[in-house]
């Protein structure tokens, strides 16, 4: 296992009716922004929770985030943030609202220019003031609420680029599994996804003997794999809605990844399908990790034969074999979530490979676990996926 250093400081209040608590968690006297989406807090009841358990505060509002949150909308809320003297955060939304709230928080005390440089330069400016963030999480998928990323797309530029600070991590994040009630299927389904290849990306790598994250990353599949189709099925399924939310939490608040190598290729490749087509961030993954999964067999080869024993109890087959069943049985599960895994099902077309790459081989982009990822083998993972 690696050396490593793990900091969450993030306040889960997990469960039915926690929203009310609201109040005891929010520092009295503040100036609250509260952000949010399309207007979904105002259908399933969630934006009168929240108003009710605020009473007494001064709350503005900002709404319109849009899924895939633009840093052009952002950059509103960030002129409104100084120019009330906004001094908390409250996001309330999926994880598009989190993190634009994240970029928010940091855009407004950010005085050295444009704050799109810190997504453009994420690995040489660091953050250094933010104001504090509070969050109710909507829909389980990213793992927003309980981590320091942010990922903000660009109109002018189709651009979609992460940055990440322990500053941005929410002080707490209310999580009611009630909220997955008014999930349309197609946001459960990407919840669903994005939570499994959260996973894959910190576990399908190379064993550094560390059987606890091994044993950690396939609890979080398996229930996945279990409790998922049961939230599809019956939306409220209190208990089914409360493991999916955990587990996606649980996939992504950086706990699985302490000690192991990570890859995050198929996200780096996700996000321009995003940026140049606008296609939901899980089914670009659902696209990518198979082609992953098959162009990388060699070099992931051990984790891909553990993947497949231990999640779809393929154990026999030669070892071609077994990888070419864990890509069978990995594209499977996304289809049976209705969640098509091919280019061409979203219309892409080759030249959109050919932009890909390019703008790759301009950034020297180098992704994975060992960092062999570039341009060339970003263009065979895609190929693979037409
Ligand atoms: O905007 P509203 O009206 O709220 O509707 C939203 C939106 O249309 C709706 N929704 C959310 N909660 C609902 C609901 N509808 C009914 N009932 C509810 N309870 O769902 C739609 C999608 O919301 P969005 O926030 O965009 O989805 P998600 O949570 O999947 O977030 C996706 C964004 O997160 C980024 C993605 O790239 C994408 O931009 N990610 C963030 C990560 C992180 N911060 O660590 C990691 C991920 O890998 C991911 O990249
Ligand atoms: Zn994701």
């Amino acid at each position: 296992m690696y050396n490593f250093e793990y900091q969450n400081p993030v306040k889960i209040i997990f469960g039915k009716g926690q929203i009310a608590k609201l109040a005891v968690e929010v520092p009295k006297e503040s100036k609250i922004l509260l952000t949010y989406g399309g207007g979904s807090i105002f259908k399933n009841g969630v934006y009168d929770q929240v108003k009710a358990a605020l009473k007494g505060y001064e709350v503005l509002e900002f709404g319109g985030i849009e899924p895939n949150p633009l840093y052009e909308t952002c950059m509103k809320a960030v002129e409104l943030v100084k120019r009330e003297k906004v001094d908390f955060l409250l996001a309330v939304g999926g994880g598009s609202v989190l993190d634009a709230t994240k970029f928010i928080s940091a855009a407004a005390c950010y005085t050295q220019g444009d704050p799109w440089e810190f997504l453009v330069h994420r690995f040489e400016i660091s953050i250094t003031a933010a104001i504090p963030i509070g969050t109710v999480l909507t829909l389980p998928a990213t793992g927003s609420e309980m981590n320091g990323t942010a990922v903000i797309s660009r109109q002018s530029t189709q651009e979609k680029l992460a940055f990440a600070s322990l500053l941005v991590m929410p002080k707490f994040s209310i999580l009611d599994p009630e909220c997955v009630f008014s999930l349309p299927d197609r946001q459960v389904a990407n919840g669903i996804a994005d939570a499994f290849v959260h996973v894959m990306e910190q576990y399908l790598t190379f064993p550094v003997n560390s059987p606890l994250q091994d044993r950690l990353a396939e609890g979080i599949l398996l229930t996945l794999v279990e409790e998922g189709p049961k939230v599809l099925a019956n939306r409220t399924d209190y208990d089914a809605a409360a493991n999916f939310m955990w587990s996606a939490t649980l996939a992504l608040n950086g706990l699985i990844g302490m000690g192991v190598p990570q890859d995050w290729a198929t996200h780096g490749i996700g996000h321009e399908l995003t940026a140049y087509h606008g296609i939901d961030h899980a089914r670009t993954l659902a696209v990518v990790l198979p082609g992953m999964m098959q162009i990388r067999r060699r070099q992931k080869e051990a984790k891909i034969l553990q993947y497949g024993e231990r999640i779809w109890g393929i154990t026999s087959g030669s070892t071609d074999e077994r990888i070419d069943r864990a890509i069978e049985k990995t594209v499977a599960f996304f289809e049976s979530l209705e969640i098509p895994t091919r280019l061409v099902d979203y219309q892409v077309p080759a030249e959109t490979i050919d932009r890909i790459v390019a703008r790759f081989e301009q950034r020297g982009t180098r992704m994975g676990e060992t960092r062999e990822i570039d341009s060339a083998e970003t263009r065979r993972i895609l190929e693979d996926r037409l």
